[in-house]
């Protein structure tokens, strides 16, 4: 079974799907390439809205969705993207975790690298005992330089998330791939908004590509402990 660890799946409640029409239209999607889990990540910015409402919004969003979802399409697990500002270690963002696990997925500025972008993730998962996942680092790769980039793929623990669109950029790739070889976590999400410009990836593609450059096992291994990551394990395995 297939996780995907980034979406925007849940209807009208940020830059993805707009409705619950176009949510199941992407599932549809999803489950036609073997998607079996699907944690869905809404955009919560903390200076724009209070944890309380997020999470009552998101609430409403899931269930309007779960309602509709016929069997077959991915299980969905709620969590969040959490962007990273100042003063977001004060808040208590467990609520925003994988559900039922220490995961936060934070999603890091887009400006040139700053040293307190870490330090606020980093007292952040020290005041609340929780794990990071780096959203789609990939994209950070020109944006920050070389240094700032080791600096956080060499986190404690941390987990590392690539879009499956970087691996179809070659520069990209031989980064994401020398991270793994390297022995960091890597997990990969399709960061998936709506059925035209940021749609689900061709899945076969990605597994193709993946198996080309780590081979099967690799490949079969990535594909349990992914599913041991969303029930909570911490990685990374040796
Ligand atoms: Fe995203």
């Amino acid at each position: 079974m297939f996780v995907d660890f980034h979406s925007h799946i849940l209807p009208g409640i940020d830059d993805g799907a707009r409705d619950l029409e176009m949510s199941l239209e992407m599932m549809s999607m999803l489950e036609k390439q073997g998607v079996g889990i699907l944690v869905a990540t809404p955009h919560f910015y903390p200076h724009k809205q209070g944890l309380d409402d997020f999470l009552r919004i998101r609430q409403n969003s899931l269930d309007l969705l779960n309602g509709s979802r016929r069997e077959g399409m991915p299980v969905i697990i709620p969590a969040a993207e959490v962007y990273i500002e100042h003063d977001v270690q004060n808040l208590n963002l467990r609520p925003l975790c994988f559900e039922g696990t220490d995961y936060l997925l934070v999603e890091l500025p887009y400006s040139a690298y700053e040293s307190w972008f870490i330090d606020e993730v980093y007292n952040l998962c020290i005041n609340q005992s929780l794990t990071p996942i780096f959203a789609h680092l990939d994209r950070y790769i020109t944006i920050y330089n070389q240094d700032a980039i080791n600096e956080i793929i060499d986190f404690d623990d941390a987990v590392i998330q690539v879009n499956y669109r970087a691996l179809f950029e070659s520069k990209l790739r031989k980064a994401v791939i020398k991270w793994i070889k390297d022995g960091h976590t890597v997990v990969f999400g399709s960061d998936c908004h709506n059925v035209g410009t940021r749609q689900p990836d061709d899945l076969k593609a990605v597994k193709s590509v993946i198996q080309s450059k780590l081979g099967k096992d690799w490949l079969n291994q990535y594909e349990r402990f992914s599913l041991e990551i969303i029930k909570g394990k911490q990685y990374p395995i040796a």
